[in-house]
């Protein structure tokens, strides 16, 4: 455990000769973006010297490495690579990294390990919150939501037609989970009141409490991109899920397949989707996340009417987006004073 901070209240020193001594006693932290809600960066104001970048692009990487020298925290988010070089910037005083976000694939965490540095992250509190784009996702894809709103303005709604802009409904269909966490979970309770055929699970290890809940079958990967009619990924991305969605995998899949991607980009070989999108050989595909983010406007993907994609916005809900900023501070001060951490990456 790191020694335990003392913190003493700012409004004991009024003189502003003591306010600088305390200033300079304080625990000094980075923050790498200037919007995040402030209800946390207030927590952190009121026991540390808190400076952040100040644009909403993500902090240039020769900035980030300048500013977070002689830091004792660090509040980053996934735009930001923590690696090696950020570390040593930083100096042995650095007692935390703490991201806005479930995903801490952008940072070392062996590193981190090494040096005795404690990551913190925001599962849980945006589980709902990322179950609920996903399931908004799935629709807008399989009711083809934006391809036919775009009919309303460019004239192509020329009256109701019986099969003009149909879609695949979840009824009866199946659904393969790509992953079954607290977010797959989630998604799943809001999948079965649209009555599928069978809901399964592909991950490392069985679940069967958790799937008893929505009466879902373990099975293989080969089987469930061979039997779905629906795929939800929302798994980590880890070296073996790392393109897993590759050439093969689409070549199995059935022709009405969709796909729906609310986890990390990686985990697809997007050249690969491209290819299976443009030649039909599955229905469609729901992105929220993709490889790079943003997509280049010129992305061959933004071509295709069989593809719905949204700017990594899972768990953009307001009131979850506030608490991951005081969870994220939270998390920040916990490791400061050496006390337990809301949430904590195991390493
Ligand atoms: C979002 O993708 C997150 O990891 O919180």
């Amino acid at each position: 455990m790191p020694p335990r901070l003392s913190f003493a209240p700012v409004r004991n020193f009024a003189k502003q000769g003591n306010l600088t001594r305390r200033m300079s006693s304080q625990p000094k932290v980075y923050v790498t973006r200037p919007d995040v809600d402030d209800s946390g960066l207030e927590l952190l104001r009121k026991r540390c010297q808190v400076s952040t970048w100040n644009e909403t692009i993500p902090v240039p990487r020769c900035e980030l490495i300048r500013e977070v020298a002689g830091k004792d925290a660090l509040y980053c988010a996934l735009t930001d690579k923590i690696d090696k070089e950020v570390l040593d910037a930083a100096g042995s005083q650095l007692k935390c990294v703490a991201t806005i976000s479930v995903g801490y694939e952008h940072i070392d965490v062996q590193e981190c390990k090494k040096r005795g540095i404690r990551v913190g992250f925001t599962p849980d509190v945006l589980t709902d919150a990322t179950a609920e784009l996903t399931l908004a996702l799935l629709l807008a894809t399989n009711r083809r939501l934006f391809e036919a709103n775009k009919q309303v303005y460019n004239g192509g709604w020329k009256s109701w037609a019986p099969m003009w802009m149909c879609g695949q409904g979840l009824k009866g269909s199946r659904v393969g989970m790509f992953g079954f966490g607290r977010i797959g979970q989630e998604i799943a309770a809001r999948i079965v009141p649209f009555k599928p055929a069978e809901i399964t699970y592909t991950t490392r290890s069985p679940r069967p409490q958790e799937a008893a809940t929505v009466n879902a079958r373990r099975v293989d990967f080969d089987e469930m991109v061979c039997n779905s009619d629906f795929i939800v990924v929302c798994c980590a991305l880890t070296p073996e899920t790392k393109e897993i969605f590759s050439t093969e995998a689409f070549q199995k899949m059935k022709p009405n397949c969709i796909l729906i991607n609310t986890a990390r980009g990686g985990v697809v070989d997007q050249k690969a989707l491209y290819e299976a999108l443009k030649n039909k050989q599955i229905l469609a595909a729901g992105l929220d996340v993709t490889t790079p983010e943003p997509l280049p406007l010129d992305d061959p993907l933004l071509k295709l009417d069989n593809v719905v994609i949204l700017p990594h916005i899972g768990s953009a809900d307001i009131e979850t987006r506030k608490e991951m900023s005081r969870i994220t501070a939270r998390n920040i001060l916990a490791a400061l004073a050496g006390d337990k951490m809301d949430a904590e990456v195991k390493l």
